[in-house]
């Protein structure tokens, strides 16, 4: 993380947004108005889930990638036929209260929860071995992914879950740059605050003194990389240090924390191609803001 902060061009590593404060301004996060994609994936999912259901075959082990979204999960859960379901998440705590809701719902489905960074190789519970695997990554956090660790991490899903699985995913989509901007800077200032909470962790956890009052939440459109990024920017000349560690913000200078890519129909589906998973089926809301992906990871071919 101080390497980051360190560089020529000086980032954090997003993970380190979601501490119990993070994970909890991320909530209020998505019940923000402006913050569409949540609304609109978790409406969409309602909308088309019979769709979904009549593509996914009965008696497969649902994977998870982060703990059940108790909005989005159950809708899933209970327009298929799933054998077992396994939660991912590195928080325990959030992992096994999750779990105990999704007991309550389904009483009768096999819940193994696995506690592991879903980004980094696990195994699955032996419970789910024999089962044929349908991997659920909902709420667009493929996005949060640089391109070349979004094809990883789809490669470690198809690795994973093996040939033949197949995988349900949720992408934000490109949009006017002032809509886009204000899902990600808003009125009501949570996530600007979601965004500083970042350096309250450093000081709190790595022994730091950074001045919050020196910097301020901006979150920017990259065209060329079509994403929106956030960054924490100086508000004055401003040094610190962490853990005895002398830092220098020049004003104006910016500390990158987040990326949020969002794919265009064709780049959403060249990103999965990449990632070893064929798009078999795809739906939308009708805004066109959202889209929920159904791929398959198919046996390899010969190609050209
Ligand atoms: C978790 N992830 C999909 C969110 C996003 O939209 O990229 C995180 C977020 N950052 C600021 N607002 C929401």
């Amino acid at each position: 993380m101080l390497a980051g902060l360190a560089a020529s061009i000086p980032a954090i590593p997003a993970r380190w947004l979601y501490d119990l404060k993070g994970s909890e301004l991320f909530d209020a996060i998505t019940r923000l108005p402006s913050y569409y994609p949540t609304r609109t994936e978790t409406a969409l999912l309602k909308q088309v889930m019979p769709e979904i259901a009549d593509a996914i075959p009965d008696g497969m082990a649902v994977v998870e990638f982060g703990a059940g979204s108790a909005a989005k999960t159950p809708l899933l859960l209970e327009a298929i036929a799933p054998a077992a379901y396994v939660p991912v998440d590195i928080s325990g705590e959030f992992l096994e209260s999750s779990a105990a809701d999704l007991r309550r719902l389904f009483p009768a489905l096999p819940i193994h929860p696995v506690a592991a960074d879903f980004a980094r190789p696990f195994e699955l519970p032996a419970e789910v071995e024999e089962l044929p695997r349908l991997g659920f990554f909902p709420g667009s956090t493929i996005g949060n992914f640089v391109p070349r660790s979004a094809t990883d991490l789809l490669r470690h899903f198809r690795e994973l879950l093996g040939t033949g699985a197949l995988l349900l995913i949720g992408m934000d989509t490109v949009k006017p740059v002032e809509r886009l901007l204000a899902a990600y800077d808003e009125p009501e200032g949570v996530t600007a605050t979601f965004n500083l909470n970042l350096l309250e962790r450093i000081n709190r956890e790595l022994g730091g003194d950074i001045p919050l009052d020196a910097f301020r939440h901006e979150a920017r459109w990259n065209d060329i990389l079509s994403r929106v990024e956030m960054h924490l920017v100086a508000t004055r000349d401003v040094s610190f240090t962490i853990d005895d560690r002398p830092f220098t913000f020049a004003a104006g200078s910016s500390i990158h924390t987040e990326n949020s890519h969002k794919y265009e129909r064709r780049g959403a589906r060249v990103l999965l191609l990449s990632g070893g998973w064929t798009p078999i089926a795809e739906w939308t809301d009708a805004g066109e803001d959202f889209a929920i992906v159904l791929a398959e990871a198919q046996p390899n071919r010969f190609a050209p």
